[in-house]
């Protein structure tokens, strides 16, 4: 095995997206050491989300010590295990794998991983599914499982060119339950006409918060789900029928949420919540993480939803990786290949 690898690194935190990217560097490091209850990843692909942008951009919740390898999700095949694990049981299997630690992420040639923080895949996923498995698939199953407790006969969804929108899309039509979904660009719209949406409405439209209310009252939709926060919660709140729940998954906007009517909260039984996959997977027993497992690899796996990619780099092109991925999100993720 090689002693030193290629890792993306970042120095510091900039509040600025652009200056915080540039800042990115390539490093050479030494192989670490791997605790006793460790496995060492050789990563294959490393995904960018939401959560890395805000991350670079120090409006996450989750910190860690300067100078870091960011990256909360990839793939790989554990090479390395600690000296209290079955090195029979782990050395040669393919991972999706997560963290939000304060150690060094995933973007990387290699990735230090507490067992935990894998899921075998095997070789059932390709790279591109493998990297992007641990978040948006099971966030979309914990996000949706609340509008099948609620018994809602439709939803509405934000930032419908997401792929966690894609996997919620998904899953609603296997339970025939109706989705809405909103975007902010009328070319995002076009794009999503033939996937799945019941309906679909510009932010930007004119008459969109009329619309937006008499369609959620006609669908019955009883629960939205909001990944932009700002306005877009509030225009979630106010256009809802009595006894709904707005669930905040996302703060896109970066702003704090706004235009919220009291009379609907106080006289119509509205409410708002929040999800964190984190708390969702923690909630979850082995044997249902399992299941939930399997099934969202055989959705993938039957082509019936999957994560779109929409351009991979080398672990020397990630800022161009990046630029392009911010601007252009709906196209789909920026993997790092390594
Ligand atoms: N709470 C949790 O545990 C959890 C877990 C996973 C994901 N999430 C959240 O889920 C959301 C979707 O994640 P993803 O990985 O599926 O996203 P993604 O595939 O990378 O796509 C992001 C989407 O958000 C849209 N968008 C970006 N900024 C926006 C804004 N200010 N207003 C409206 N739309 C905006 C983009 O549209 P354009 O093409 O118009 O830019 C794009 O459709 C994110 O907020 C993420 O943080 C939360």
């Amino acid at each position: 095995m090689q002693h030193t690898y290629k890792a993306i690194e970042l120095p510091a935190i900039n509040t600025n997206i652009i200056k915080s990217m540039l800042g990115l560097r390539l490093v050479e490091k030494p192989l670490p050491e791997i605790g006793e209850q460790q496995l060492l990843v050789k990563m294959e692909a490393a995904s960018c989300n939401p959560s890395d942008i805000a991350f670079l951009q120090g409006t996450y919740n989750v910190k860690k010590t300067m100078p870091c390898v960011p990256g909360f999700e990839g793939a790989g095949v554990i090479v390395a295990c600690g000296s209290t694990l079955k090195s029979k049981e782990w050395i040669g299997k393919r991972v999706s794998c997560f963290t939000q630690r304060d150690k060094d992420g995933t973007w990387a040639e290699y990735f230090l991983a507490d067992k935990n923080e894998v899921i075998v895949v095997g070789d059932q996923l390709d790279a591109q599914q493998a990297a992007t498995f641990f978040i948006n698939p099971f966030t979309a199953w914990g996000l949706f499982d609340i509008a099948l407790e609620r018994e809602s006969k439709a939803i509405i969804i934000n930032a419908a060119g997401s792929q966690v929108a894609a996997f919620m899309v998904a899953l609603a039509a296997k339970h025939g339950i109706k989705t809405i979904g909103i975007v902010r660009k009328a070319e995002t719209a076009a794009m999503l006409a033939n996937h799945g949406f019941d309906a679909l409405l510009v932010s930007t439209g004119e008459d969109f918060a009329a619309q937006l209310k008499a369609i959620a009252w006609e669908l019955e939709a009883t629960t939205a789900y909001d990944a932009v926060g700002g306005e877009a919660t509030g225009q979630l709140v106010n256009c809802l029928p009595p006894d709904s729940e707005v669930v905040v998954y996302g703060g896109l906007s970066a702003k704090a949420a706004a235009e919220i009517s009291i009379m609907q909260l106080i006289f119509n039984n509205v409410i708002i919540t929040g999800f964190n996959l984190n708390d969702w997977i923690e909630l979850a027993d082995t044997e249902e993480f399992v299941e939930v497992k399997e099934a969202l690899i055989d959705l993938i796996r039957s082509k019936t939803v999957y994560t779109r990619v929409q351009l991979e780099v080398p672990v020397t092109d990630v800022v161009k990786g990046l630029r392009t991925y911010i601007t252009s999100m709906s196209a789909g993720k920026m993997l790092i290949r390594f």
